[in-house]
């Protein structure tokens, strides 16, 4: 009783907490904290940067996208998974049915060809090298068994709905330069004759009527997806960046320039939809890149890939200079006029989030110290076609610049840890943080020194006090701001401070570098600082010069290397750039086959997949130490990085490196691989795999593979030991009881038997009727009973009686006299297998990976653009196979009734909801993709061409000319 009243009173006091909070939270903001992103969102406004020479910094950008770390090709595309509808929400359910069937079951289609070299390669295995058989890499430890893996989270993109009317007025002005590049240095486009290069392309025999017909048929289907999703986005989405293709509604993630209607540009004039080009074209003039009312920056290498690339792209197919679209590369020039202001730097390193605001762009800006590789390095191939174009070499002088540096870091010593790539996060500044503290302490410890000797006529003034001392200052430590002879005295509040010392504006610089987010999160404060940074003569603040370095790892502790996102599109530009220079550069070729060298050496691993079919993937490394010595790796499948067996294939050819085009295959069967063993077709976005140690020796071991997923086997076999000790325990016990009380109604019944014969008499049932009086006195209508009850009931609700294991249960339940109590039994801890099965049943794991993080299907290119690159290199028609059924999964999965959406859960085909996303990609790339992969290989043929990292095709020079 005295349990059951301390409970009362708790439940009481529960309720009135409970309570409480619900008027709280009807009261205050709570439902708006996280607003629903599909909702009307309020409009962008437009706070002031702190001051200029960090607009780029990774800070939250007001009006952007929130705050994230740097990313990638396309890893803004994130998308936030919409409100599902109520009826559509669903409890998960264990998968029982659909286990996937292992191995690595590739075609169930028929071959197109009867040649003997397809039929060899349409077995149930990856396709065998024909000239290297084995590939040589070092073996791999998997020393990340017992670390979980990371998640990744994910951070959407604000939906702007709205505009802001007030800053669409503002318009860009082309600033001052502050760093001009002088006339003589200007680093011009390489000349000469174009170097003849090994072709790229399988040279492709006649097809068959069948051949042709099939292919056709297929080409079709492309299409009509194509304008499917092209006919939404006309229709609900015109002149936005982005249809939502579940809500029929536009986006506009990217500054609002109709993202979508300038990345589709060339894939609608490859797949022959001329009216529907001409009408994009006429859009097209209408955008004014001058202005945006979504975002105060500009994100610099999403704008140049999607924008810029797509309309050098457009102007390409369509004829260039001898074509009827001169627009286009008006268009591409005025988008780029703007776009060369990020290079205005004192070391000309890009800004990459730029604050394209009169306000702020006037002022002198500095790289941020934490930009990704991808960012900063994919911008080559777009400044080089257009410096080609025009004739400028402005805008090859500007990314040529970049390259240097990058030249520079890949062979610097202790440049990066491993040496041919790139720690991920870079610092791109060009003021080197260390040589600056450093430099401070010993200005600190000379300051101390001179202190005696301040020379007359200097006068130091303690910050914030008012009045102006000509007596010495009272030590180092206590001075921070020195005035000079003539300046002005330091005044607090009145915001101009002219003449503070360099040491005070140093550490502000430092403070700044150290950390750019706090550094930029008060601006008001960066505001009063720059007013009251003193200019130069060159008009510069004049803390302004630092110790200048080179790019130069970003990240303080653990720097990290990979193929994957924020890494991938500046080690594919470098085979690219050499191609699309007509391979006059040399320096790209170094850099490719650097680079190259250091995946083979570090990144590259086979997993442990049924049926060990041949394949590679790409790992993270990561060092702690700037060394190769103590790499932590990080075994992953992401879908970004499977632009690699492309990489590799159009490497591998252009320098004629057959194994690397080797690679390339098994990369790419490594992505189709992918594809093929999910449930709905379809590579999820992030995932792990478990390597085998040794490239070729590596065969699926269901053990290693169950030890991986719980290695915590051997607890659990001493678990189970000791379960089996305290049942056998338990069993003896009830044994005890049992007998005990079989003996005590044996001799129960034996006294009735005894005494029988004198109680005749008395009538039965007894025992029963008592029974029932018992009932009906606790069920008579005492109000204390009735609340007792409730409580009681209310208790058993909150399970606050689950604490007190099942003796307390027990009690409560009215038990037939005389029944004996047995102890309670053990429960059976799982044992390894059923806790790893059951493991696998729940997170819908498929054999070879070790954790699906991030199920997402997001519309993604990669895997069907190295599956694109296979079949032109290798001019396999199995590669169109693997890519029709790539095709039809993802189509079955995403078709909308007015596009095609991302889903969110690649490992389920009935229960993956769609996010109502379609990135521009999908139709620059992904479609164009498959499409290509479809018509005769001398359409856009590898040759002649060269495609950014949006599938923007740009010419190549050739040879000949
Ligand atoms: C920065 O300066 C330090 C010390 O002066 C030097 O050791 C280091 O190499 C410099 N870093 C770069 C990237 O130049
Ligand atoms: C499979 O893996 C287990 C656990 O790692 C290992 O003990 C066993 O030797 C492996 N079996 C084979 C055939 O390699």
């Amino acid at each position: 009783m005295l349990r059951l009243r301390r409970y009362r009173v708790f439940v009481i006091c529960a309720f009135v907490v409970l309570f409480l909070l619900y008027h709280v939270s009807r009261n205050s903001q709570w439902d708006s904290v996280e607003p629903n992103v599909y909702d009307k969102v309020a409009r962008p406004h437009y706070t002031k940067p702190k001051t200029e020479d960090d607009v780029d910094a990774d800070t939250p950008r007001p009006g952007g996208p929130p705050q994230r770390p740097p990313l990638g090709h396309h890893e803004q595309a994130v998308e936030p998974v919409p409100p599902k509808k109520e009826q559509d929400i669903k409890i998960p359910q264990l998968k029982t049915t659909s286990e996937v069937k292992g191995g690595y079951g590739l075609p169930k289609v028929v071959p197109t060809t009867t040649s003997a070299a397809t039929k060899a390669q349409n077995t149930d295995k990856a396709p065998v090298a024909d000239t290297f058989p084995t590939i040589k890499l070092p073996d791999r430890v998997d020393e990340s068994k017992d670390q979980e893996a990371p998640i990744h989270v994910w951070k959407p993109p604000k939906k702007v709905e709205d505009l802001n009317t007030a800053a669409a007025a503002i318009h860009w002005k082309k600033p001052k330069e502050w760093f001009p590049v002088p006339k003589e240095s200007i680093i011009p486009l390489p000349t000469g004759s174009p170097k003849p290069m090994p072709s790229v392309q399988h040279k492709f025999k006649e097809e068959t009527k069948a051949q042709k017909e099939k292919r056709e048929t297929r080409l079709a289907k492309v299409r009509a997806e194509a304008m499917r999703a092209w006919s939404g986005y006309k229709q609900f989405a015109w002149t936005h960046d982005e249809l939502t293709p579940v809500t029929k509604h536009g986006k506009d993630p990217f500054c609002g320039w109709a993202a979508t209607l300038v990345d589709s540009l060339d894939t609608l004039w490859i797949m022959g939809l001329k009216d529907e080009f001409d009408e994009a074209v006429k859009a097209v003039k209408e955008i004014d890149f001058t202005t945006t009312p979504y975002r105060s920056d500009i994100p610099i290498f999403e704008t140049i890939i999607r924008y810029l690339g797509g309309l050098v792209g457009a102007y390409d197919v369509t004829g260039g200079h001898d074509g009827k679209y001169r627009v286009l590369l008006d268009k591409a020039l005025e988008l780029a006029e703007i776009l060369m202001s990020v290079f205005d730097t004192p070391n000309r390193m890009p800004i990459l989030y730029y604050n394209w605001q009169p306000e702020f762009n006037e002022n002198p800006k500095r790289a941020s110290t934490s930009v990704s590789v991808a960012e900063i390095g994919s911008m080559g191939m777009e400044f080089t076609r257009l410096a080609q174009l025009t004739g400028e070499d402005k805008y090859y002088d500007a990314i040529a610049r970049i390259t240097d540096a990058l030249e520079e870091l890949q062979n610097r010593k202790d440049g990066t840890a491993l040496p041919g790539i790139f720690p991920q996060q870079l610092d791109a500044s060009g003021c080197n943080r260390t040589a600056a503290a450093e430099a401070t302490l010993q200005k600190q410890a000379t300051d101390v020194s001179a202190d005696s000797e301040e020379p007359e006529g200097y006068a130091s003034t303690r910050y914030g006090s008012t009045q102006s001392s000509r007596t010495k200052s009272t030590g180092a430590k206590d001075l921070e701001f020195e005035v000079k002879p003539g300046s002005r005295p330091s005044e607090p509040g009145s915001g101009s401070f002219h003449g503070v010392s360099k040491r005070e504006l140093d550490s502000a610089v430092e403070e700044r570098a150290d950390d750019a987010t706090e550094a930029t999160s008060d601006m008001q404060e960066r505001d009063s600082l720059s007013e009251r940074s003193p200019i130069s003569a060159k008009g510069l603040p004049a803390n302004w010069e630092c110790v200048p370095q080179g790019l130069a790892s970003g990240s303080w502790g653990m720097d990290s290397y990979s193929m994957g996102g924020s890494q991938d599109s500046a080690y594919e530009y470098f085979p690219k750039q050499y191609a699309l220079l007509g391979g006059l550069e040399p320096k790209y070729r170094t850099m490719h086959e650097k680079t190259v060298a250091a995946v083979k050496k570090y990144l590259l691993f086979r997993p442990m997949a049924k049926g060990d079919p041949d394949i590679l993937f790409s790992a993270k490394a990561s060092s702690s130490d700037n060394t190769d010595k103590n790499l932590h790796y990080e075994w992953e499948i992401t879908h970004l990085t499977c632009f690699l067996g492309g990489m590799f294939g159009l490497g591998g050819k252009l320098f004629d490196s057959p194994e690397d085009v080797e690679i390339g295959k098994r990369l790419t069967d490594g992505c189709v691989w992918a594809y093929e063993v999910m449930p709905t077709g379809i590579m999820p976005e992030f995932s792990m795999a478990l390597p085998c140690q040794k490239v070729d020796d590596c065969h699926w071991n269901q053990t290693a593979w169950y030890e991986h997923l719980d290695p915590e086997s051997a607890w659990r076999k001493t678990q189970l030991e000791e379960y089996n000790v305290k049942r056998a325990k338990w069993k003896e016990e009830v044994q005890k009881l049992k007998d005990e009380e079989e003996r005590r109604l044996k001799a129960e019944s034996a006294a009735k038997a005894d005494t029988a014969a004198q109680k005749t008499s008395q009538g039965a049932g007894e025992e029963a009727h008592h029974h029932h009086s018992r009932r009906d006195l606790s069920g008579d209508g005492d109000d204390e009973k009735l609340i007792e009850e409730k409580v009681e009931k209310l208790e058993s609700e909150l399970d606050l009686n689950s604490q007190g294991g099942y003796q307390t249960r027990n009690e409560d339940v009215q038990k037939p006299v005389g029944e004996i109590y047995y102890p309670i039994e053990p429960v059976k801890p799982l044992t390894h297998e059923e806790f790893v099965e059951e493991r696998i049943k729940r997170e819908r794991l498929v054999p070879g990976f070790a954790s699906l993080n991030d199920r997402r299907y997001i519309l993604r290119p990669e895997a069907i653009e190295s599956v694109w690159y296979m079949y032109r290199i290798t001019g396999d028609p199995i590669w169109q196979e693997k890519g029709w059924r790539m095709f039809e999964s993802i189509i079955k999965a995403t078709q909308t009734e007015v596009g095609h959406s991302a889903i969110d859960d690649v490992t389920t085909a009935e229960e993956a909801m769609p996010t109502d996303s379609m990135e521009s990609f999908w139709l620059a790339e992904t479609l164009k993709y498959f499409y290509l992969l479809f018509t005769t290989p001398d359409v856009i043929s590898l040759d002649e061409w060269v495609f950014n990292t949006e599938a923007h095709p740009f010419r190549r020079p050739t040879a000949a000319t």
